[in-house]
């Protein structure tokens, strides 16, 4: 048994050193030098290879790897090792034909050619996913990766409106203009681009790779700070001899003639030794011109954050005190600084209601217990997983072009983390009076990670017909299984162990054994109305980051502000507990001491409005087509949701649970 089970073992612990020390790389910790052929050596190397991650568009939610195209193939090709979060991602880095030596300006080198012949059906079907590849608008993502051009990602710099100069990590395999003579999507930037039902194809790159040389500073050779290029379609008269200054490389609609494709390239080196290497990514982040509503969206925040706090405050310092002092003054205590003022028939009325009528129930146990334990825990692991994932990243432990990086790290900790989450879980639930401890621990390792791993595994499906690269092989999706079941789920039932073993949760008042009745309510003070409301506040505060943060999942565009996103993290930290706090004192108030799952709900609720923008972006801002492509948008959005629900519902929860532990215990009950 001992013997069998170790392979696995070994496999699975290979698999997260080396994909996570991958994935904690370092940025600024091992710059590679690069120098002239003929003078390289042990300190710096001459060739540098460039790599192609696999292409992806706005239009539709499938990656493609760039092998499924058509385009010119390295003959050598090589993968090298990519992490667990980039494989989730469906990232897919393979070396590229285009290749060059430090320093050594190329002009109009050719690459490969491709012929389609009218006779050939292969041929048709080849330049068909090609020009379905123009129409979606499919982009080429070269360069980002570890070993490609230096962890540079060769981006196309062009100008926007106002002057400004934008710069996309990513540029399109070609552009099209439609049969009533509308040029689509990159087919604007030339005015050459002008026949009707016409693609065209970008069979060209202009790169130029500057460098900062060490030989003012005393170190050998030099470093990359910076990568970009220029597409450029041009259709080349003789194949052999190329001069790049023909007319564009146009590709009819109708495939009635054969067509020949010469690809080509240009490199370019330019010394620019003002540029540091540590800072080679400034020229990508600052042409974001997103940094101005970065701020309006945190000043938004802060003004819910403080509207919350001065109501919370406002609750804590006066109400809360008077009610304190007017319930204990009753037995005849009051501290010196608590004005009594003369009893009147009026305060003996005022003494009949409030929170403090609920004493003998506020702490019964809620109904479903059971679920609400095993939330709870799953919400601890979530966030204690992102808390620490986003401080690294901000950190800058996680380089903000690899979101494999980041996704990596998120997994591994959330394996890691099963530990707090069979505690809480089994803590929680002891106190609620529960007995089924074996359910809770399963349910506690298994429930919501299965609901994410069958959706998982249904988008894969579809992923996998329709050949995206995005489909998780069977080897990654085995190593997954086996971190869940191998790591994950032992640790849970550590923690599971620790926490039966201690004692329940002391409750600072007694429970009534008769429940007591709950007034009839006013519509605010009524659950659902009450929930619905909860999640307003908190949803306010991130929706303008959601908005990027969509973007950059579903536009493909870099998301690099992990310092506004942790800033963010903590609002809606704070905004989610006040807003539960405010919530669950008034239904108090009105008597109505069904709390437990309230709390949970009430800031839970930002999930479901995370869903609902979720559907307006993707019918405002995604032109997203196909059936697979849709189902797959709301198959991860269901997981995303999910997620944040656990989320927003344990930090609301343990927000009320502090308040109502905090405000019973200062009150006397006779
Ligand atoms: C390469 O081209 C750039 C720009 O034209 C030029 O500044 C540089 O000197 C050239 N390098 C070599 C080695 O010829
Ligand atoms: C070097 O880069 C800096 C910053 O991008 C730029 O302002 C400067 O003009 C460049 N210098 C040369 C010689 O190209």
């Amino acid at each position: 048994m001992k013997t069998r089970a170790k392979p696995v073992w070994r496999l699975v612990l290979s698999f997260i050193a080396l994909r996570s020390c991958a994935a904690f790389y370092l940025p600024g910790l091992a710059p590679v030098s690069f120098c002239e052929e003929g003078t390289s050596g042990d300190e710096c190397q001459s060739t540098i290879q460039l790599f192609v991650n696999r292409l992806d568009s706005v239009e539709s939610v499938l990656p493609y790897e760039y092998d499924v195209f058509d385009f010119c193939q390295d003959a050598e090709e090589k993968r090298p090792s990519e992490n667990l979060g980039q494989v989730l991602f469906g990232e897919r880095i393979e070396t590229s034909p285009y290749k060059f030596n430090f320093n050594k300006n190329l002009t109009c080198e050719k690459v490969c050619t491709r012929t389609y012949d009218i006779s050939a059906k292969d041929d048709k079907k080849k330049l068909d996913f090609l020009k379905s590849g123009m129409q979606l608008n499919y982009q080429h993502h070269w360069g980002s990766k570890c070993p490609i051009i230096d962890n540079m990602p060769v981006t196309w710099c062009y100008n926007v409106e106002d002057n400004q100069k934008y710069c996309n990590p990513g540029f399109p395999i070609g552009c099209l203009v439609t049969p009533d003579g509308h040029p689509k999507d990159a087919c604007v930037i030339n005015s050459a681009f002008n026949k009707k039902n016409m693609y065209y194809l970008f069979n060209h790159v202009d790169i130029m790779i500057t460098y900062h040389s060490g030989a003012t500073e005393g170190w050998k050779g030099a470093r990359l700070v910076g990568a970009t290029l220029e597409p450029k379609s041009i259709k080349h008269e003789d194949e052999n001899k190329l001069t790049c200054d023909g007319p564009p490389m146009e590709i009819p609609n109708e495939f009635t003639s054969n067509t020949k494709v010469t690809y080509s390239y240009s490199v370019k080196f330019v010394e620019n030794n003002s540029i540091k290497w540590a800072s080679r990514w400034d020229y990508i982040l600052v042409s974001m011109p997103h940094t101005n509503i970065q701020w309006f969206s945190i000043m938004n925040s802060l003004v819910i954050v403080l509207f919350l706090s001065g109501m919370v405050a406002m609750i804590m310092l006066r109400t809360l005190h008077k009610d304190i002092a007017r319930y204990n003054q009753v037995d005849q205590w009051s501290p010196d600084w608590v004005k009594i003022p003369p009893a009147s028939g009026n305060e003996e009325a005022q003494e009949e209601s409030g929170w403090k009528q609920v004493h003998g129930d506020v702490f019964r146990p809620p109904r479903k217990g059971m679920l609400l334990s095993v939330f709870l825990g799953q919400g601890t692991q979530i966030f204690i997983m992102t808390f620490t994932t986003l401080f690294l990243a901000c950190l800058g432990f996680l380089s903000p072009a690899n979101r494999g990086a980041l996704m990596t790290c998120a997994v591994v900790l959330w394996v890691l983390l099963g530990t707090p989450a069979g505690y809480v879980s089994a803590r929680l639930y002891k106190t609620f009076g529960g007995e089924k401890w074996k359910t809770n621990v399963l349910l506690t390792a298994l429930l919501c990670p299965g609901i994410v791993f069958a959706d998982f595994f249904l988008m894969n499906l579809i992923l996998w017909v329709e050949g995206s690269s995005a489909a998780i092989p069977f080897g990654t999706l085995v190593a997954i299984l086996a971190l869940w079941f191998g790591i994950s789920m032992p640790l849970t039932f550590i923690g599971a162990y620790f926490g039966f073993k201690k004692p329940s949760l002391e409750q600072p008042v007694r429970t009534n054994q008769i429940p007591r009745q709950i007034p009839e309510q006013s519509f605010f003070t009524k659950p659902i109305p009450g929930i619905i409301m909860g999640g307003i506040l908190p949803f306010g505060c991130i929706f303008i980051q959601l908005f990027f943060i969509l973007n950059s999942i579903w536009s493909h565009q870099m998301y690099y502000m992990f310092g506004f996103l942790f800033l963010v993290f903590i609002i809606l930290l704070i905004t989610c507990s006040e807003a539960t706090i405010l919530l669950c004192y008034f239904h108090l108030c009105a008597e109505d001491y069904h709390w437990w799952w309230r709390s949970f709900l009430t800031s839970g609720f930002t999930a479901v409005y995370l869903f609902i923008y979720a559907v307006h972006y993707f019918f405002s801002k995604l032109q997203i087509v196909g059936a697979a492509s849709t189902i797959l948008y709301f198959g991860y959005t269901m997981i995303m949701v999910l997620i944040f629900f656990l989320f927003t519902g344990t930090i609301g929860f343990f927000a009320c649970f502090w308040f109502v532990n905090k405000i019973y215990s200062v009150v006397k009950v006779d």
